[in-house]
């Protein structure tokens, strides 16, 4: 079964001396990180993705600072607000996807389950609603 996304919190460790997270394989998110990029310095009112990809499963963090997900799946469009380290959501395959609305010094932490692979995106919104159906 093909779970739709949600959000995952993961470990937190309380400590004066300040707080720490973590995430493994397949424990905290559900699969076996093949690649991690980030993305940052997201000039006021720049959005990032815009695309869909086929196969590859995400984990997304905002690491420092805030930002929009939105999600479309052809049938329904999602939009959550990451603004915090020790959660991120998980986006399986088939959704068109979108980074938005970022705050200042946002940092985006994005793990995923594939290698970097330009067969994967969908790029053309009107070809991924061809796609998913
Ligand atoms: P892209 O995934 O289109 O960025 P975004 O979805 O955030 O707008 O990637 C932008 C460029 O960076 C593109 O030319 C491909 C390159 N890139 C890599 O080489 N490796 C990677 O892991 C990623 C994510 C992108």
């Amino acid at each position: 079964m093909i779970l739709g996304p949600y959000i995952i919190e993961l470990p937190k460790i309380h400590d004066p001396r300040g707080n720490l997270s973590f995430l493994e394989d397949n424990h905290q998110i559900p699969f076996a990180i093949a690649r991690t990029y980030w993305i940052y310095d997201v000039p006021g009112g720049e959005k990032r993705g815009g695309h869909a990809f086929k196969t590859q499963q995400e984990f997304i963090i905002a690491l420092s600072g805030s930002f929009e997900v939105v999600l479309n799946n052809a049938k329904e469009e999602k939009r959550w607000l990451l603004n915090r380290s020790y959660y991120g959501l998980y986006v399986p395959p088939g959704w068109w996807r979108s980074l938005e609305n970022f705050s200042t010094n946002a940092l985006a932490l994005i793990v995923s389950d594939k290698m970097y692979d330009p067969e994967d995106y969908i790029r053309d919104f009107s070809i991924f609603i061809k796609w998913k159906q």
